[in-house]
């Protein structure tokens, strides 16, 4: 099946009777291609935009298929083909751009090298693909030392994906002292002691019980437990299988941890798809994330899956962020200045995300954000965020 798509009548009748084949289907609208090709899936060979879609919008519409529909080979014709609009189809993923006064033969060639590179790709790819699944991560906030801002990083940074639009839930992986629902000023009913009970049964939509919805910024949070006691009950396994029915449920799963390497901790580890590392500029601090980074290493962690900050960057300590990357033989992603707002916003229960949304804190906690939320957006196989960055890590 071909789509032939253009707002221009005429265009459209020329293009039928070119292609002389009977399994054509016209498309007036954008909104009308993407309803065929969400109805026939799997018969949509090719998708042929006419000039009034060579624009961005049928450019953005090219990129999307090239990841939730790649078998769909995607042919732009342009009423001038200019060598930027080339460039961008390419980037957009289209197969093949054609001039507008197009012969029938060009387009016969062209239909058919998109539908030969759709057939091989339906051959080759699982036909049950889930198109949503490029956009799941798990981002798990470490430190091995104790009280370097992790709880106030992974709560901001919660905020801050879920501002941008995402659906996110943020767990406490601090059980015998987790304080998250502190910091939001949430009550929870109930707490990750009670999901990990029901672990084995959990479900998508039933997981989402266990949570407690923060109103200002639409993150759910699965709280700690709230007596300390009972996290020595809690398996790692059962940690694990909640994990990923929250992966499966959200499009962010922050994990906030005690800074150790405790038995949930490397159960987080092994789902995580960005580890943001945080680190105080202190001596034993970056002794400490020295040796993590070696564990991480032999965790099997990409280094190019995470992301460094270093938090209370501008204290006058004595030691300056160059010093620091030297030590570490690893590029800071990002710096956080020290600021009075920070332990404001902890007391009352508010993240400075929202309490203080220009402050010089806030942007750079959106910078680590904006790090995470490009990786989620990219399709599988995942790009590093330091190639992304344009910075070369040296590890
Ligand atoms: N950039 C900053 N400027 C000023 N104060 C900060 C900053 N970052 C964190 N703090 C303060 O440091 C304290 C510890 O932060 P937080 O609880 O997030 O650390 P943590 O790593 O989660 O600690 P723990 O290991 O105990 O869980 C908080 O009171 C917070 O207000
Ligand atoms: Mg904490």
């Amino acid at each position: 099946l071909i789509v032939i798509a253009d707002s221009d009548r005429e265009f459209r009748a020329r293009v039928i009777e070119q292609a002389g084949r009977d399994d054509v289907i016209e498309a007036r609208r954008m909104s009308d291609v993407e309803k065929i090709v969400a109805e026939r899936r799997t018969e949509v060979r090719v998708v042929l935009l006419g000039p009034s879609f060579a624009t961005s919008t049928g450019l953005a519409l090219a990129a999307k298929f090239q990841v939730e529909a790649p078998e769909i080979g995607v042919i732009i014709a342009a009423k001038t083909v200019t060598a930027d609009l080339l460039r961008s189809a390419l980037h957009a993923g289209a197969r093949d751009v054609l001039p507008y006064s197009f012969t029938p033969e060009q387009l016969a060639a062209a239909v058919a090298r998109a539908d030969s590179v759709a057939r091989h790709m339906r051959e080759n790819i699982s036909p049950v693909i889930d198109l949503t699944d490029a956009r799941h991560r798990v981002v798990t906030v470490h430190s091995s030392k104790g009280g370097v801002g992790k709880s106030f990083v992974a709560s901001n940074l919660a905020v801050l994906l879920a501002q941008r639009g995402n659906d996110v839930v943020l767990v406490d992986l601090d059980l015998q002292s987790g304080d998250l629902a502190l910091m939001l000023q949430l009550h929870p009913r109930r707490t990750l002691y009670d999901a990990t009970r029901e672990s084995e049964r959990l479900d998508e939509a039933e997981v989402r019980g266990y949570l407690t919805r923060h109103p200002a910024s639409g993150l759910s949070l699965l709280a700690a437990p709230t007596e300390p006691g009972l996290a020595e009950t809690i398996t790692a396994e059962s940690v694990q299988s909640v994990l990923r029915v929250l992966k499966s449920a959200f499009q962010y799963v922050v994990i906030d941890t005690p800074p150790l390497f405790t038995d949930h901790v490397l159960a987080a580890i092994d789902e995580t798809d960005v580890l943001v590392s945080v680190t105080a500029m202190d001596v034993p601090s970056i002794k400490n994330l020295r040796v993590s980074l070696q564990t991480f290493e032999l965790l099997g962690v990409r280094p190019e899956r995470m992301a460094l900050v270093l938090n209370r960057a501008d204290s006058k300590v004595g030691l300056s962020v160059g010093e620091v990357e030297k030590a570490l033989r690893a590029t800071v992603d990002v710096c956080i200045p020290s600021s009075r707002d920070v332990p404001l916003s902890v007391n009352r229960g508010n993240p400075i995300a929202l309490d203080a949304p220009k402050s010089a804190v806030t942007s750079a906690l959106t910078k680590i954000a904006e790090l995470v939320d490009e990786v989620g957006k990219l399709p599988p196989p995942r790009r590093s965020i330091a190639s992304k960055l344009g910075v070369g890590r040296k590890r």
